[in-house]
């Protein structure tokens, strides 16, 4: 099919893109630890992290209702109480939101049988909540139904697929094989973390237990016979799991390069809250974020960094490719690149940190306590 079949679908179907939408429940996986993202997941799940302004899953969230879906399940575990508790029934970002709780975590297979009584429509579209993703959603839900499929999925073609899940297609996009994290790939098409299911596959996934749903359940459905489809495309994604894709994809946000309804018209270097005090000469580059009540001293440099609320930079500091949890203070004239540093930490004056450096929450650096050259 080329695109102008897809803009203008054939009479027999009939269904707009936007009825398409309509007509399909979103699931959004928020259960995991977010271990890699430790200790700022520590207290925070990562989906509720602060990126670029509101809590990570607030983005997707409004991209989900930009499309056109209204009806959301989030399958919670890990600090589940924080999701409700921020974003209740939704109605305030024009969504009806439901939480369903796993005791204690079913992985991402387990986690889309667990929210099966919750569904509403035979179709779910599928999230993990941790990708910052520009992809047409409603080109996705097309896909699905033009080919009939019992399953599709959003593919993304990269320069290095190597540390990926790949998935190589047929001309007529039918899933031939999952390859993890293959040596010599045979594609450049990674699995993005983005799915639609038929509402009786859903049923097929086994209850109550743990499942992977890049492991255990596509591969199953495959030697099983089932109808996978891929949806192939090169749009905007970054999975924001580490430290450093966290930091690049708030400061994409930042800047327009990924997309979110919430920020249009906003897009630009940096994103500062209005209570946050931004001292003369300090400079703010690279799709900086400061959040509320933060304070920048003179002559600092922050540089695609996310501060959360609360945080003090004293004079002089430069802070680049770093977090800096709520309330935390960096003191005049500390040198931070690539690091995380937690709620509430003292990073004492003139200490430097580098090169995935991690502060855990209170830990208090003495003034010049580390570095790493004998300058004084
Ligand atoms: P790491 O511990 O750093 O790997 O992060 P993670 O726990 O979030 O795992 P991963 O990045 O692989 O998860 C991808 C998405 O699936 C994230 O949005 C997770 O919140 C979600 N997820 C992972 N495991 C589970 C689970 O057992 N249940 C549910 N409901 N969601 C999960």
């Amino acid at each position: 099919m080329n695109s102008d079949e897809r803009d203008n679908p054939s009479p027999s179907t009939p269904d707009t893109n936007s009825d398409l939408a309509a007509e399909t429940d979103a699931v959004i996986l928020v259960g995991g630890k977010g271990t890699r993202l430790r200790p700022l997941t520590n207290s925070i799940p990562k989906p509720m992290l602060p990126v670029a302004g509101y809590p990570f899953l607030q983005h997707l969230l409004a991209r989900i209702r930009e499309a056109g879906m209204t009806h959301v399940v989030l399958g919670t575990s890990f600090k589940a109480e924080v999701f409700e508790e921020h974003f209740g029934d939704g109605s305030e970002l024009g969504l009806e939101i439901e939480y369903v709780v796993e005791d204690s975590p079913l992985g991402t297979g387990g986690g889309i049988r667990n929210v099966l009584s919750h569904l509403r429509h035979d179709r779910a579209m599928i999230f993990n909540g941790d990708i910052l993703g520009g992809t047409d959603l409603k080109a996705v839900l097309r896909t699905h139904v033009d080919n009939a499929a019992d399953v599709s999925l959003h593919l993304l073609r990269v320069a290095d697929p190597r540390a990926f899940g790949c998935v190589p297609t047929a001309e007529d996009g039918r899933v031939e094989a999952f390859l993890e994290k293959a040596e010599d790939p045979p594609t450049d098409q990674i699995n993005a973390g983005c799915y639609v299911f038929q509402r009786d596959i859903i049923e097929s996934i086994p209850e109550n237990r743990v499942v992977s749903v890049e492991r255990d359940v596509f591969p199953d459905l495959l030697v099983k016979g089932h109808r996978l489809y891929g949806h192939v495309d090169q749009a905007y994604w970054r999975d924001l799991g580490t430290p450093d894709d966290f930091v690049r994809g708030s400061s994409d946000l930042v800047r327009g390069i990924a997309p979110s309804p919430l920020l249009a018209g906003r897009n630009g270097e940096a994103l500062v809250d209005e209570s946050a005090a931004i001292a003369g000469g300090a400079l703010l580059l690279g799709g900086t974020v400061i959040g509320r009540g933060a304070e920048i001293g003179a002559g600092a440099r922050v540089d695609t960094s996310v501060v959360f609320d609360g945080v003090e930079i004293e004079a002089g500091a430069t802070v680049e490719r770093c977090v800096v949890a709520a309330g935390a203070r960096i003191g005049a004239r500390a040198h931070l690149r690539d690091a995380v540093v937690g709620e509430g930490a003292v990073v004492g004056a003139r200490c430097e940190l580098q090169g995935g450096a991690r502060v855990w929450p209170g830990v208090a650096l003495p003034d010049g306590g580390l570095r790493f050259s004998s300058d004084v």
